[in-house]
């Protein structure tokens, strides 16, 4: 129970890696909100935490609306009464290479990805100096670091994520927050199943996928979860401007 009496926000918390970490939040005793735009993804997560006897509230919210951003901190400070850890994780990808991507696209991109994380964070960190505690995770990834084919907006987007935690880091760490990523390798979830493998053929991306990582594999969403507990914990109180890889060594080579 290491995040007993904990507030937690985890954005896009509704399936793939903000659900495995929003459980996973749960069953070490923190009060979770999970938010994200589709209901009823929030709700089954809800449902199957309660299934677990577990307690996780949900409140539908688009990261990329100020409006929505604001009400969702307010909505989590209502229930619990302060936050203690926000998990910036709610994501989009569209594969493009740079000159074939449509403006709309990068623009909803860097809308979710960057402003959904700027504007979540801007929301929670007047509370947590106010406390003088506070630990926020963004979820950027390996390709916010390396250079990657045909995923522009969202290669770029995630760049950004990388900075925006450096810069944040550096303005409150003598504000008792700490500001660091997760920079998943390749994980098993809607993202890759929906977004990757739908336009390719599923045997040709797996292969492909796997080669990337030295492990020869992909991440369970489960493995990316414990990075973020451990970033989000008492153990990492010294860490704070630090990009995690969680990715099979792909960062390695
Ligand atoms: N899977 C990977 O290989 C991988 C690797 C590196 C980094 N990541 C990052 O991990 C994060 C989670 O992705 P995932 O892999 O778990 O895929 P996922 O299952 O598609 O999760 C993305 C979540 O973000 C939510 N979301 C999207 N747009 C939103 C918005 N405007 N407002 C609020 N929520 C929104 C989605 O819910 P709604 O559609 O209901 O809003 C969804 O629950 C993303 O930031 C992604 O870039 C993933």
């Amino acid at each position: 129970m290491r995040f007993k009496g904990k507030s937690v926000i985890v954005t896009g918390g509704g399936t793939g890696i903000g659900k495995e970490t929003a459980l996973l939040f749960a069953k070490e005793g923190a009060r979770v909100l999970i938010t994200g735009r589709r209901r009823d993804k929030l709700g089954e997560v809800k449902a199957e935490a309660a299934g677990l006897g577990l307690e996780i509230e949900f409140t539908a919210s688009d990261v990329s609306r100020e409006e929505d951003c604001r009400a969702a901190v307010n909505y989590a400070l209502g229930k619990h009464g302060k936050v203690d850890v926000l998990f910036n994780n709610a994501g989009v990808l569209h594969p493009g290479v740079t000159h074939e991507t449509p403006a709309d696209v990068w623009d909803r991109t860097f809308d979710i990805n960057v402003r959904g994380t700027w504007l979540m964070s801007k929301f929670v960190i007047p509370h947590m100096i106010e406390r003088r505690e506070g630990r926020i995770v963004n979820n950027a990834s390996i390709v916010g670091m390396k250079g990657f084919r045909a995923l522009a907006a969202y290669t770029a987007s995630k760049g950004a994520v990388v900075q925006l935690t450096k810069s944040m880091a550096l303005e409150y760490a003598d504000k008792g927050i700490t500001v660091n990523a997760v920079c998943p390798g390749t994980t098993m979830t809607p993202l890759v199943t929906e977004g990757y493998l739908k336009r390719v053929s599923e045997e040709e991306g797996m292969r492909f996928m796997n080669s990337l990582h030295p492990m020869g594999r992909l991440a369970a969403a489960s493995e990316i979860a414990h990075a973020v507990l451990f970033l989000a914990g008492e153990r990492a109180g010294f860490i704070t401007g630090s990009m995690l890889t969680v990715d099979g060594g792909w960062c390695a080579k």
